[in-house]
């Protein structure tokens, strides 16, 4: 597991990452097993967004977090990736009713307030979704729909997160409405991390 872990960090552009996803996708949910992110993003989306909801899977990767999600009965749930690997295997998981093979950080082929709330999980990480992928985010939010996201806490602090975050909130574009206290990631390979999720609220 390592080494693909590893590999996805070191990459330096978006066809690189797609590559070394590609190759990871079969064995990556063997390889994070029990880790923390989907199932903690998932407990704080419950409490905001009703089960009628159209709802983004923004990064869904093998489709962890929209199994989740349809075992809590939301049904109209949408996945975008960069990788045609990771969405292959999450369109075994037969929950979702649209895929997208596009890129984070670049515009997004949506109209403007298609969606009543967007999660990502995971993939606002070194060297993956860079913080302005936010702005297309807040786009394609409808007013008073979510956006809900995990972050380690040191990149939140050490990066471009925190200021990017704090901008949008001071230009009203979206108001933060809960933040968990970190929690661990239980990733195996890397105990030393830790996750928080973060819920906005787009403005009208
Ligand atoms: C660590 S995985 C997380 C997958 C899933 N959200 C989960 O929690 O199991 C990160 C995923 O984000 C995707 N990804 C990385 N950068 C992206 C970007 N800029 N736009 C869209 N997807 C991206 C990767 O292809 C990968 O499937």
């Amino acid at each position: 597991m390592t080494r693909c872990v590893e590999a996805v960090f070191l990459t330096s552009t978006p066809e690189e990452l797609a590559a070394q996803y590609d190759k990871w996708s079969s064995s990556y949910e063997d390889d994070l097993l029990g880790h923390a992110g989907p199932a903690e993003a998932v407990e704080q989306f419950v409490s905001f967004v009703p089960r009628t909801a159209r709802i983004l899977d923004a990064g869904c990767g093998t489709g962890m977090v929209g199994q989740l999600l349809a075992e809590h009965g939301y049904e109209q749930i949408e996945g975008l990736d960069l990788s045609t690997g990771m969405l292959q295997e999450a369109q075994k998981k037969g929950c979702y009713r649209a895929f997208y093979q596009q890129a984070l950080g670049e515009p997004l082929d949506f109209s403007d307030n298609s969606f009543d709330a967007v999660v990502v999980v995971g993939v606002f990480v070194m060297a993956h979704a860079r913080s302005h992928s936010f702005d297309e985010l807040i786009r394609i939010t409808k007013p008073g729909g979510h956006i809900i996201f995990t972050l380690r806490p040191e990149f939140y602090s050490n990066t471009d997160f925190k200021p990017k975050m704090d901008a949008l909130v001071a230009e009203e574009r979206w108001r933060l409405v809960h933040v968990t206290e970190p929690f661990h990631g239980r990733f195996q390979a890397h105990p030393e991390v830790n996750l928080q999720v973060w819920v906005y609220t787009v403005n009208t």
